[in-house]
């Protein structure tokens, strides 16, 4: 699941089960090393509270904890200038000190702790940091822990803020660097090659085809909250409520908070339901780009359904009166949605008479100027 923070979307990165287990690790290559030995733990605010609460707890012998402050950092940058907000309020001279960095990043935060203990005549000064960003670090201090190198990339979480929020999240996320998406609502009508089309599509363009209709036949076969409750209205003969399959609609776009964007298929159908959608696109800091329609003779549909009833051995592609309604009906309801988009300059007609390789240069060509 996404989070928004401020302006900004991060992603699920390092789970709360996973942190458990680094720092884990850390207490016990600490204790191991450290023997006898009765640590002072030096936690640096304010990131490094949860992971110093965590730590402590953990970890298997006595102990003395305490905490400076400082602050370096301004939105999702580093800065040069460290404050130092609050300072060692205790005598540490002789004391094995090991002091608990949340994260290091360029390494300017810990120049300004190794400065505060450069006169304080500690016995040892040992650095430990749950996270750490090597591409960042621009320094030659050793550090002596570390929890997980990662990415250099923004995370919020288990201490960590942007710009005052996150830090209460009992996880870690990655900021999600904003791509842009290009989101399509498919039409064709029946014989169309929609299908080809958007199997192609997908694989050009690096797209998650949603068809609606899979997505309810998926819920419902899962038996997850939103299946139940559509089919609640199904048994009783009822149409679903628009808000059931955008509610559908947001799962699957979130499962995919990595892609490049999406194809609809099958939904909008309506000019609510068109609403719907963008509305749900915008909450995601989003939007549709176009309806893409492919465009085909009804005479040549007639024919190629025909000819495929032959073979495919449907009911509905056999009989020429049962096509031509299923047509019309097509364009009755396409009529409204044509309309919905085509005010915001979003409707693109494409030629769907030709070779398959034909029609896909089309449709490339459309969606290459999006
Ligand atoms: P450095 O001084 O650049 O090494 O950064 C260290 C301090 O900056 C950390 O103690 C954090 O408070 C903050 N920081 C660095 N990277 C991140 C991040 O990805 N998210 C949130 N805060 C960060
Ligand atoms: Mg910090």
């Amino acid at each position: 699941m996404l989070i928004k923070l401020h302006d900004l979307y991060f992603k699920p990165f390092i789970s709360e089960k996973e942190i458990g287990t680094i720092v884990k690790n850390m207490v016990d290559a600490i204790a191991e090393d450290l023997g006898d030995e009765m640590p002072v733990f030096v936690g640096v605010l304010n990131g490094s509270f949860m992971f110093v609460s965590d730590f402590v707890k953990k970890y298997p012998k006595s102990c003395e904890v305490t905490f400076i402050k400082l602050a370096s950092y301004e939105g999702v940058k580093s800065t040069e200038d460290i404050q130092r907000l609050i300072g060692l309020t205790q005598d540490l001279t002789d004391r094995t000190v090991v002091v608990l960095e949340d994260i290091i990043d360029s390494g300017n935060t810990l120049e300004e702790v190794h400065r505060i203990f450069r006169n304080e005549n500690v016995k040892n000064l040992i650095i430990a940091t749950l996270f750490y960003k090597p591409e960042a670090y621009a320094k030659d201090f050793k550090l002596h822990y570390v929890g997980k190198e990662i990415p250099n990339k923004f995370i919020v979480g288990y201490g960590l803020d942007y710009n005052g929020l996150g830090r209460d999240l009992p996880a870690i996320y990655q900021l999600k660097t904003t791509q842009y998406m290009i989101n399509i609502v498919l039409f064709g009508p029946p014989g169309a090659g929609k299908g080809t089309q958007a199997e192609f599509l997908k694989e050009k363009y690096d797209l998650v085809h949603i068809s609606t209709g899979d997505v309810f036949r998926c819920n419902i076969k899962n038996e997850t909250a939103l299946g139940m409750l559509a089919k609640s209205y199904m048994d009783k003969g009822a149409l679903v409520p628009d808000q059931v399959t955008i509610d559908m609609l947001n799962k699957e776009v979130e499962k995919n908070t990595d892609a490049n964007g999406f194809i609809f298929d099958g939904f909008p159908r309506t000019d609510a339901q068109a609403k719907a959608l963008d509305n749900l696109m915008d909450s995601k800091d989003s939007q549709i780009n176009a309806m893409v329609a492919l465009e085909v003779d009804d005479e040549v549909l007639v024919q190629r359904l025909l000819k495929r009833g032959e073979t495919s051995g449907r009911a509905d592609d056999a009989d020429e009166g049962i096509i031509r309604n299923r047509i019309k009906e097509y364009y009755n309801k396409t009529a409204i949605l044509k309309d919905y988009y085509s005010e915001q300059n979003k409707y693109f007609g494409v030629d769907g008479v030709g070779s398959i390789e034909a029609i896909t240069e089309r449709l490339s060509n459309v969606l290459d100027k999006l």
